[in-house]
């Protein structure tokens, strides 16, 4: 292929990929959203259980979802914080449950669990409407 064909090919599936991006902003968040919540309740799980695998799976998966662009869906320094914030106790739960520490795993679900309440608090109180 020559290059300008190679060129004209790249551009249109480059101009593909933008419109796709475009579309998938809310339901990929509205996903993201409901993820978090499948897999905390996989955490009550595998604390219940003692399964120590399921428990650092989840955790991390957590801490993952909260670096997504379609996380972000508020732009403020609190925002940020109460991700961080989240993301601290997540990365806490996945070390304890590698430590195969049951207490510190159970103790950090609790951490995770008041951040998610946190969090929807702050969101209500800017974005009427938006959280249930
Ligand atoms: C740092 C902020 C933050 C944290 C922490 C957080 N959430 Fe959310 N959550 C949001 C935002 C923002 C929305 C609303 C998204 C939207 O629809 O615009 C939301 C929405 C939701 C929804 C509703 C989705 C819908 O379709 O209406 C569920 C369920 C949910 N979160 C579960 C959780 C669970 C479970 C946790 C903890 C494991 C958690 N969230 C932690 C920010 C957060």
């Amino acid at each position: 292929m020559r290059p300008a064909v190679i060129t004209a090919v790249a551009f249109a599936f480059g101009l593909v990929a933008i419109t796709f991006a475009q579309d998938a902003g809310p339901d990929k968040t509205k996903a993201i959203m409901h993820a978090k919540l499948e897999h905390s309740q996989a955490l009550l799980e595998g604390l219940a259980t003692e399964d120590f695998a399921r428990l650092a799976k989840h955790a991390s998966t957590l801490s993952l979802l909260s670096l997504e662009t379609d996380w972000n869906v508020i732009q403020t320094a609190e925002y940020r914080r109460l991700s961080e914030d989240f993301r601290r106790n997540t990365t806490k739960l996945t070390d304890a449950a590698k430590d195969k520490n049951l207490d510190g795993a159970t103790l950090a679900y609790v951490g995770v669990t008041l951040k998610c309440v946190e969090c929807h608090k702050y969101v209500r109180s800017v974005q009427v409407g938006v959280t249930p």
